[in-house]
């Protein structure tokens, strides 16, 4: 049995009190606190288990159950960020800014399962099926054996799309968005955190009751966190977000979580007139395309998970005004960008203290890799000395605080990925083994000291920057 109670539940972490505090208690959150009315659900209730047969303990060395089943979605780079396709009857969560593609990629995921693996039930709560229709003929699913296989439904009720899922059985069921999901059973509105909460949960039990994925449509909060509860994310197999820059095209696929896959893979895909498209090269696609580089520019090899990626760097420094000189990171973490500029200063002779500095990474990727140090390094000299680096040169490596450099992981596949785009001298760590890599000659350098000298080119005849004298260092 159920009895329904009134609760005040924190809109921040989903903590319930049954009383109304200014504070929440469990997450320190101002005025998050707000009445819902929750159905509490007798004991008895048969727990949703994440893991299917049974609840007996086994031993690690018991034989293997099967491996994972999974279905490709129809975009190969989905299916990589996923871990080889989706796991039926999981539950996944698809998070990113509104406008960002949520929907066109799910739209695109439903036309690529259907027919092939099973239907598909669109349940939107955000659009009416008449525009789904018109967005999906757009992307070129208007008719066909495929269209025949998704079916839309236009609702806001949890418990409709339970039924409709339940009667058609289809391989997947996309819920768009859980903020825009009620249950019949609560009065709260659309969006709060009880509904949000109990709707998952009940999607969840679907999927686990099923053997039906579903996947939930999340849309994130200007601070980057998924809207509503956290216990969002703690229920849900895999977190997967899109994102990219406003009014740019590329947009990158990331997991934040995967219980059947690993978290650093990444997809990337290209907006553009008919949907998401995947990208034919991806290792290419973070190089700015411009001729005659000028200073500032300096191309990094980095790994994404399995994947290398060429990423170019982009600096520009320039004397600060008054007050406190201007640092600006975009794609690049912000205390890395202040450990480069200290150790640039203090161990290589560059020192940038009373200077504004802006350091970017080309096409809206971020990149969290310590090996991206020594390209955002080299680009920072380089603006400040105005010398140029030679466009056909790679760098990587991670600086230390010694102005040391650092052996990266995968130095062979960054290498060969830059080969194979036509660059033709690395700027790599020394120490450990110097990789083989045809057409390409390596660099290996022990210091960001040295490594300046390798890669800035002469002085351009306009350098107008004077140059610092260099930093002592004692020792
Ligand atoms: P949408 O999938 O509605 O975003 P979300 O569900 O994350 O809010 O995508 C909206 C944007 O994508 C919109 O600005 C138009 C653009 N778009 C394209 O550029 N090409 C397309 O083929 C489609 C369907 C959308
Ligand atoms: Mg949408």
């Amino acid at each position: 049995m159920a009895r329904a109670q009134s609760r005040f539940v924190c809109q921040a972490c989903g903590a319930d009190f049954l009383r109304w505090e200014g504070q929440c208690r469990s997450c320190a959150a101002w005025n998050t606190l707000v009445e819902t009315v929750v159905t509490v659900r007798s004991r008895d209730r048969r727990p949703a288990t994440a893991v299917p047969g049974g609840v007996a303990p086994v031993p690690l060395s018991a034989p293997a159950e099967a491996p994972i089943s999974r279905f490709p979605t129809g975009l190969r780079e989905l299916d990589q960020v996923l871990g080889g396709g989706i796991v039926p009857g999981s539950l996944l969560l698809i998070g990113g800014e509104p406008g960002v593609g949520k929907s066109t990629l799910l739209l695109q995921v439903a036309g690529g399962v259907a027919g092939a693996h099973g239907g598909v039930l669109y349940a939107t709560g955000e659009e009416s099926a008449g525009q789904v229709r018109l967005r999906a003929a757009r992307l070129g699913l208007g008719a066909g054996p495929a269209a025949d296989a998704v079916a839309v439904l236009a609702t806001s009720e949890v418990g409709a799309i339970v039924e409709a899922a339940r009667a058609a059985r289809p391989a997947v069921v996309v819920v768009d968005s859980i903020q825009t999901m009620t249950v019949d059973e609560l009065d709260g509105p659309a969006g709060s955190v009880g509904q949000v909460r109990e709707s998952a949960l009940r999607l969840m039990e679907l999927a686990k009751g099923e053997g039906i994925a579903v996947v939930l449509v999340g849309h994130v909060t200007k601070d980057g966190s998924i809207a509503g509860p956290r216990t969002l994310e703690h229920l849900v197999d895999a977190v997967i977000e899109l994102g990219g820059e406003r009014g740019g095209v590329m947009r990158l696929l990331r997991a934040t979580k995967n219980r059947f896959g690993s978290t650093d893979e990444l997809g990337v895909f290209e907006m553009g007139e008919a949907g998401l498209r995947e990208v034919a090269d991806p290792g290419r696609a973070f190089l700015a395309e411009h001729e005659g580089v000028a200073p500032g520019s300096v191309v990094a090899a980095t790994l994404e998970g399995t994947r290398p990626l060429l990423v170019e760097v982009q600096a520009l420094v320039a004397p600060a005004g008054y007050g406190t000189p201007a640092r600006r990171a975009s794609g690049i973490d912000p205390t890395r960008l202040a450990l480069i500029l200290a150790v640039l200063g203090r161990r290589a002779g560059v020192g940038l203290g009373s200077h504004d500095v802006y350091a970017n990474l080309a096409g809206g990727l971020s990149v969290a890799e310590p090996g991206l140090d020594l390209a955002v390094a080299l680009a920072l000299a380089s603006s400040m000395r105005d010398r140029r680096v030679d466009p056909r040169t790679v760098t990587v490596g991670e600086i230390g605080l010694l102005g040391e450099l650092r052996p990266v992981s995968g130095l062979d596949r960054r290498l060969r990925e830059a080969a194979r785009l036509g660059f033709e001298r690395a700027i790599v760590p020394a120490g450990g083994r110097t990789p083989a890599a045809d057409g390409i000659r390596v660099v290996p350098v022990g210091s960001l000291r040295d490594a300046l000298r390798a890669a800035l080119l002469p002085s351009d005849e306009f350098a107008a920057i004077p140059i610092e004298p260099e930093t002592r260092v004692l020792g």
